[in-house]
């Protein structure tokens, strides 16, 4: 790998140039109005694996949105790396708080990306950094530094559920068979303070639809006589905690891993300062269950949070309307242990249970997915760590993230191998927020990261 360095030097520009190409194609997996666009993300990745040296690529049809496979086999009896990745990225909306179009992508420096940042919608989360590992393999294929088999699988409805790659996983597990899965869609701590996810939360997202009258009602001539639906969704989703911000539905903690001291003490090692991140976020305070640190409660603490809410009047000026209807989305983090399904359950009676006389309530289930730990003594976390060492100097921190990857659990259960973590994106990067960007500094050092991994892993292997 000794020249990998000279090798970012010299494609620096084309590498930022293609990634650029790629973040133009608004591959929106939520909005079917954007499923050529989708469809035309895929081939354009088929093409970017091919270029890269994989001997065979296919575009694999689901009842969705195709799954990119490609790989480079060297010789059967070396280990296999298998990198997952999503071409698909979350709606950009609201349109009008992006500083530049989020599919035109620019190049802006911020105080964190002195070096420069590409702002476009998936920038971070996953096609910059997906694009890292086709980068990385095409300098491993074109220096004879490949030291292993490689297959990859990119797909297109993460920000959707990753449904039919479920399925795909479960029917390809033969042509799938790998030691490893290697995977950069979260974030790490700091440009100078490197770290490898070793948590993910598991999910339940729900929608619930609150019906009172058959109309909607004059506020005035029927207010105060029936029951309003928005006031009692309101109060229902209030109930969800207690005033140490617990959540109050029965049995919800009943699964939770609860951790030693000692490995909450090892945790809030990690370097955070609370008044940066209030700052970062302006906000005079933080918010949370009580009894736990910021870092807990957004990593080993399941959580509850309404995602949208309505109902009623919302267009300009006032009208004096009681709505028939209100809805809300609502998304739980889940940690090791719980089930996604049951909590699923639980909620669904818990949230009936709680509706007043008056009003009909409905819970619709959406998708959701297993928590994952990953421990720190394989192989696959040291190969990683020692790759960290080599390009940034210090040895990585193991960190919980609170986000989710739901297929991650799923390829433990059908792949039965261990999935590593090596994300290079920062969280003020905005993922899923307007003026989402990805530093040029953490694309790089990433395309030069994740050689030394293969090195490492096969070396560890052996
Ligand atoms: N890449 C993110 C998850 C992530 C980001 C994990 C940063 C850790 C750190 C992924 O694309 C995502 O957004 N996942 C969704 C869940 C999915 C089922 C829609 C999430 O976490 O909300
Ligand atoms: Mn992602
Ligand atoms: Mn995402």
């Amino acid at each position: 790998m000794q020249n990998i360095d000279s090798y970012i030097k010299e494609h620096k520009q084309r590498f930022i140039d293609e990634l650029i190409e790629l973040l133009k194609i608004p591959s929106i997996s939520a909005d079917s109005a954007y499923k050529k666009d989708v469809l035309n993300t895929a081939d354009a990745i088929k093409e970017s694996l091919e270029n890269a040296g994989c001997d065979h690529v296919e575009i694999c049809e689901t009842e969705g949105y195709p799954i990119v496979y490609g790989e480079k086999i060297i010789d059967k009896s070396l280990p296999t790396v298998l990198v997952y990745g999503h071409y698909d990225v979350q709606p950009p909306d609201p349109l009008d708080l992006w500083n530049s179009p989020p599919f035109d992508p620019i190049i802006q420096k911020t105080e964190l990306h002195p070096e420069g940042a590409i702002f476009a919608r998936g920038a971070c989360d996953d096609k910059g950094q997906m694009y890292m590992h086709v980068k990385a393999l095409e300098y491993m294929t074109k220096n004879n530094e490949l030291p292993c088999n490689v297959k990859f699988m990119i797909e297109g409805e993460e920000e959707v559920g990753s449904e039919n790659l479920g399925v795909f996983v479960a029917n390809n597990r033969e042509n799938l068979k790998n030691d490893v899965i290697l995977i950069s869609d979260t974030g790490m701590i700091a440009k100078d303070v490197p770290s490898i996810t070793t948590g993910l939360r598991g999910l339940s997202y729900v929608e619930v639809e609150v019906t009172g009258p058959n109309r909607d009602l004059h506020s005035g001539l029927y207010g105060g006589a029936v029951a309003n639906p928005i006031n009692v969704l309101a109060k229902m989703i209030a109930s969800l905690h207690d005033e140490n911000n617990h959540i109050t539905i029965p049995g919800f903690y009943d699964k939770v891993e609860n951790l030693s001291e000692a490995e909450r003490a090892e945790m809030a090692k990690a370097p955070f300062s609370l008044e940066a991140y209030k700052k970062a976020l302006d906000i005079d305070a933080v918010y949370g269950e009580e009894g736990y640190t910021t870092n807990e409660r957004n990593s080993i603490r399941p959580t509850l949070d309404v995602n949208g809410i309505w109902g009623g009047y919302t267009g300009e000026g006032a009208k004096t309307v009681i709505a028939s209807k209100a809805y809300a989305k609502i998304s739980m983090r889940l940690v090791p242990h719980q089930d996604w399904e049951e909590i699923t359950e639980l909620f669904k009676t818990h949230f009936e249970s709680i509706a007043p006389k008056g009003v009909k309530v409905k819970v619709t289930p959406h998708h959701g997915g297993q928590g994952y730990v990953t421990p720190i003594d394989s192989i696959g976390y040291q190969a990683a760590s020692k790759a960290y060492e080599q390009t940034f100097g210090k040895t990585p921190i193991p960190q919980r993230s609170g986000g989710s990857i739901p297929i991650v659990s799923l390829f433990e259960q059908e792949l039965k191998s261990k999935t590593i973590l090596m994300g290079f994106g920062l969280d003020s990067d905005a993922i899923h927020s307007p003026n989402e960007h990805f530093g040029i500094w953490n694309y790089l050092k990433g395309i030069e990261t994740i050689p030394w991994f293969y090195k490492y892993f096969t070396e560890l292997k052996k």
